[in-house]
């Protein structure tokens, strides 16, 4: 595991776009598992600014994201699905066709999910890009979540719920969501880790340190032979 610390997020974000930047250039089709959230916000922005300035050409690129509501529609502003136009796709070359993403208004959830699998197993993830949940969580695999998870339901934590802010009230928020599993993501080929902020602190240093434990399936990432972790120094001062 290389534990990359930068000064601040914006130096965060700047190494994560480079690295998804050099792998496009290494690759032209390559495939990213993608994140929604806060943290990866910074990282959208310099390769929405990297595409204009025609440093790195989605036009054979495919994309998987990590995880999605249950029962939100793409229209709504909390969706991933919102998320992920408004900030990344909808400014970028990507083809509407290999852009995959899990659809949790889907009318039988567990057939959705084995479509999703189906089609990774297909094609292999060169890259995951993931955020760490204050629970240790990875895309929406809560503590609990086994080492063999796949794509699958899941019911969402009422920390995790409480962290979701574009819905106006905690009530609003889902119950459940969709995730690709543990085992799904630790068949990518890399796996680069972003978490930014002190809040996150405690949580990176138990994931990263500590031992692999269900109860923080970030902690999972020990065992993948390729992983770069990318904190800024807020998250890493309890390492
Ligand atoms: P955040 O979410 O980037 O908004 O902190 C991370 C996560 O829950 O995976």
């Amino acid at each position: 595991m290389k534990i990359i610390i930068t000064k601040n997020k914006q130096l965060l974000a700047t190494r994560a776009a480079n690295i998804i930047i050099k792998q496009i250039k290494k690759k032209k089709s390559s495939v990213l598992a993608l994140p929604t959230g806060n943290t990866p916000l910074g990282m959208y922005k310099k390769l929405r600014k990297a595409y204009r300035a025609r440093r790195v050409n989605f036009k054979n690129v495919t994309t998987f994201n990590l995880d999605e509501y249950v029962g939100v529609p793409h229209n709504h502003k909390a969706s991933f699905y919102y998320y992920m136009q408004k900030y990344f796709f909808k400014h970028i070359n990507i083809k509407q066709a290999n852009i995959h993403m899990l659809d949790g208004m889907a009318k039988n959830l567990k057939k959705e999910s084995l479509k999703y699998e189906k089609m990774l197993k297909k094609k292999k993830i060169d890259i995951a890009i993931l955020g760490i949940g204050l629970n240790g969580h990875i895309a929406f695999n809560e503590p609990g979540s086994t080492f063999k998870s796949k794509t699958r339901v899941i019911h969402l934590t009422l920390e995790t719920r409480r962290s979701q802010k574009d819905f106006k009230n905690l009530r609003q928020v889902p119950k459940k969501g969709m995730t690709m599993g543990i085992y799904t993501i630790m068949q990518a080929k890399k796996i680069v880790l972003l978490a930014s902020g002190k809040e996150k602190a405690e949580i990176i240093a138990k994931a990263l340190k500590g031992k692999i434990d269900k109860n923080i399936p970030a902690s999972y990432l020990q065992l993948h032979p390729k992983v770069i972790v990318i904190l800024d120094k807020q998250a890493a001062k309890d390492l």
